[in-house]
């Protein structure tokens, strides 16, 4: 019944509807004038919140990659543990978790098989639960403790896009409501965080103007066979995620890597029949940014040597980046922590570019379903 609006593809009209799904998902949720973050369908006491010892995520996926990200984001603003698992492996590892904690199991649909399953042993084990769901009613939001919707709004595609970003954006607020209810973070440090998440949708659109730059790249690029997609920290789980993207939609290989991890084997497979996208933003005002961007400068310089085609995420304005790379997309300055929403969006471009280039039916890959209903 949906109909694509004027695209050629759900995937694309996903992808342009993401500063919508951002709007919708943090602008009712804050507010600016009194720094604060209202999360009222999370249903645990605040008093449950300020003894939680530990935070376990639980996804499939996709789902997982945002997980990956919030991790970074709930143990850098809230100073609490966070475990993240596959849906699937959850039960082999007989997962160490009980009351005093929180499992969020985040899922698009709501339906899919492993993380409901991931779920119940959470509660079975007494832990509670929140479900992060684009489906209002889903089995997993009926069934958690608390639920915190995306409103992303209904996702055709099966490469899953604009409830991604969306889900990183959901992350972002229950850190920030956590360091709010615990008291991590004082009113101007919200106030600065609030303001900057209001800011992402816009950002999102500039991203979206340079779509004709990434359709480019991918012309130059669609007939190679492998990829490899680097990241560090919390842009590592994005590096994993547009890797996902180019293997579902164009049946490529690309394998997803952290960085630094590259020396130790992957490096041997580095040389002009295997390009490489990094990614190598940088927030100026974070040192530990300033450092992860120095050191994938020195990869970059590394991969060149070793005859690499590098295609590089950065920093608007980013002169010594674009003359290091042989392409360069450009996302906006923000903050650390949130600029893998940003990171995301011409991964997400480059791979719907490849795929229709290949001729191949973007919406709907081969051997994939929307919602992975059987474990
Ligand atoms: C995403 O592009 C994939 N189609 C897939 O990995 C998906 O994210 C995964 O199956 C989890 O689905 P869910 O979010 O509906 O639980």
């Amino acid at each position: 019944m949906a109909d694509k609006g004027g695209f050629p593809h759900f995937m694309i009209k996903e992808i342009f509807e993401q500063p919508e799904g951002l709007r919708k998902t943090i602008a009712p949720r804050v507010s600016l004038e009194d720094g604060v973050v209202r999360l009222d369908t999370v249903h645990i006491s605040a008093e449950e919140l300020r003894a939680l010892r530990r935070i376990n995520i639980v996804a499939s996926g996709t789902s997982r990659h945002a997980g990956m990200a919030g991790q970074y984001m709930i143990q850098e603003l809230v100073n609490l543990p966070v475990d993240v698992d596959y849906a699937s492996e959850f039960e082999y590892r007989n997962p160490l978790i009980g009351p005093g904690e929180i499992t969020i199991v985040i899922t698009q649909s709501g339906e899919t098989a492993d993380t409901t399953a991931a779920q119940r042993e959470a509660k079975a084990k007494g832990s509670r639960t929140i479900a992060i769901s684009n489906v209002v009613d889903s089995t997993i939001a009926r069934e958690a403790d608390g639920v915190l919707y995306t409103h992303a709004g209904p996702e055709i595609s099966i490469a899953s896009t604009k409830a991604f970003t969306a889900q990183m954006a959901v992350l972002f607020l229950f850190a920030l409501y956590l360091g709010q209810v615990r008291g991590k973070l004082g009113k101007e440090q919200r106030k600065q965080y609030i303001r900057e998440l209001l800011d992402l949708p816009g950002k999102v659109e500039t991203i979206l103007q340079s779509a004709a730059d990434c359709e480019q790249m991918a012309a130059k690029f669609y007939k190679n066979d492998d990829f490899l997609y680097m990241g560090r920290a919390a842009h590592y789980p994005i590096a994993m995620d547009g890797a996902l993207k180019l293997k579902e939609t164009s049946y490529i290989h690309a394998e997803g890597y952290p960085t630094g991890e590259s020396k130790h084997g992957p490096i041997a497979m580095i040389d002009e029949n295997l390009p490489v996208v990094i990614i190598a933003t940088c927030d100026r005002n974070d040192p530990g940014s300033v450092l992860r961007y120095e050191k994938n400068i020195s990869n970059i310089r590394g991969f060149k040597q070793q005859g690499a085609r590098v295609i590089a995420i950065g920093t608007a304005g980013d002169e010594q980046l674009r003359g290091l790379a042989d392409h360069t997309i450009f996302v906006p300055e923000a903050p650390e922590l949130l600029l893998p929403i940003l990171e995301i969006v011409p991964l997400q471009l480059f791979a719907y570019y490849v795929a229709v280039r290949r001729g191949l039916d973007v919406d709907r890959p081969r051997n994939l379903v929307k919602s992975v209903t059987l474990e």
